[in-house]
C-alpha cells in the first residue's frame, strides 16, 4: 500500500481520514485538488505532505498554470511542517535549472524512501533487542512515502532481527496514532499495544517503557515541533528517564530559525468537539486545538537523521 502514486499525469492520494476502515484513493487532477487532500488530512505527515506539494507543482506545471501563484497557494495548505515549503522552493529551482516540475517531484517521490532507510539503519543502533518502545502520532511510512521516519526506525530494528514491543498514544483528536500506527504495525505483525494519551507518563513511571522515538514537523534552533501531546511525552519520558529520541530527515530542518518562531497550526474545534461522529463536549463549549507542540532541545536525547544521530541544537 503507497500513501501516494503517481499514473498517467494524476496524482492518486490514499485518504488517510478512513484509514483503518476503507482504503480508498482520492484522484487530484489539478493542483487544487492537491491542497484539499492536504487541508482535510487525507495525506499528512511532513515528508508525504512535501511530496505531495511537489506533485501539486507538476499537476500545475502540466495544466499551464502560473507556477509561481501555484506555489503561494500550496504553500499556504498548512503552516507548520517546513518539507511543504522545502519541496516547493525546491520544484521552483529545478525549473529555473531547466528540470520539469514532474521529473523533480518522481526524483523526490524515489529519494524518500532511500531517506527513511538510511535513517532506520541509524536509528536501529539504539534501539535494543527487547526493548518497548513508545511513539507519538504517525510518523510511519502513512507520513511518507514509505517506510517512515520513527515507525522507520522500528521497522529496520525488526530487520536486523531485533524483538520489540511498540506502544502507540491514541494522539486526540485526529488518532493518527490509534488509527494509523496500530495499523501500520500490525500490517508489519510488529507487536503492537494502544494506549489513551494520558496514560504516557503511568507507563514510563512503572519502567515499561524504554525509549521513546517520534518524528517531526520542523527542526530548528532550540527544539523542535510535532503533534500536540509531544511535549507531554517528553516531558515524562524527562522526568524518569526515557531516552527521548526524534527521527526527522534534513528536508524538516529549518537550522535558520528559533523553534519558537515556527507557526503552530491551529485547526477546527470540531475536532475537539467531536470523537470521530460522536459530539463529546455540550453545546457553546469554547475550545483551543493547536495542532502542534514545540519540544525543547533540553528534553531530547538525539535526533535520528539520514547523516547520522546528531545533538539536538
Ligand atoms: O497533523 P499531522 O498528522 O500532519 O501531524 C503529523 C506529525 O506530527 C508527525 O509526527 C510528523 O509530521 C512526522 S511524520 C514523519
Amino acid at each position: 500500500m503507497k500513501t501516494m502514486y503517481w499514473k498517467d499525469n494524476h496524482l492518486f492520494i490514499l485518504d488517510q481520514t478512513k484509514l483503518p476502515h476503507e482504503i480508498v484513493y482520492y484522484q487530484c487532477k489539478n493542483y487544487q485538488d492537491v491542497i484539499h487532500t492536504i487541508k482535510t488530512l487525507m495525506v499528512r505527515g511532513a515528508p508525504a505532505i512535501g511530496v505531495a506539494a511537489a506533485f501539486a507543482m507538476a499537476l500545475a506545471e502540466l495544466a499551464g498554470d502560473d507556477l509561481e501563484k501555484a506555489a503561494q497557494e500550496i504553500k499556504s495548505a498548512r503552516p507548520t511542517a517546513v518539507n511543504l515549503f522545502w519541496a516547493v522552493d525546491r520544484i521552483l529551482e529545478a525549473k529555473s535549472a531547466g528540470i520539469s516540475a514532474r521529473d523533480e517531484a518522481l526524483k523526490m517521490f524515489e529519494e524518500d524512501i532511500q531517506t527513511n532507510r538510511r535513517m532506520g539503519e541509524y536509528g536501529a543502533r539504539v534501539i535494543d533487542d527487547g526493548d518497548t518502545v513508545l511513539t507519538h502520532c504517525n510518523a510511519g511510512a502513512l507520513a511518507c512515502v514509505d517506510y517512515g521516519t520513527a515507525l522507520g526506525v522500528f521497522r529496520a530494528a525488526v530487520e536486523q532481527g531485533k524483538t520489540i514491543q511498540v506502544i502507540c498514544d491514541e494522539t486526540r483528536p485526529v488518532c493518527q496514532g490509534a488509527r494509523l500506527s496500530v495499523f501500520e504495525m500490525q500490517q508489519e505483525g510488529i507487536p503492537v499495544k494502544l494506549i489513551v494519551d494520558s496514560a504516557a507518563g503511568r507507563l514510563m513511571q512503572e519502567g515499561k517503557i524504554d525509549k521513546v522515538v517520534i518524528g517531526a514537523d520542523r527542526v530548528a534552533r532550540g527544539g523542535v515541533a510535532n503533534k500536540i501531546g509531544s511535549l507531554m511525552v517528553a516531558l515524562a519520558a524527562k522526568r524518569f528517564d526515557v531516552p527521548f529520541y526524534v527521527a526527522a530527515p534534513k528536508s524538516t530542518f529549518d537550522s535558520e530559525i528559533s523553534i519558537y518562531d515556527v507557526d503552530i497550526e491551529e485547526r477546527d474545534p470540531e475536532e475537539v468537539l467531536y470523537f470521530g461522529e460522536c459530539r463529546v463536549a455540550p453545546e457553546d463549549t469554547q475550545v483551543e486545538n493547536p495542532a502542534f507542540d514545540i519540544v525543547p532541545s533540553d528534553l531530547i536525547t538525539g535526533i535520528i537523521t539520514e547523516e547520522g544521530i546528531i545533538e539536538p541544537f
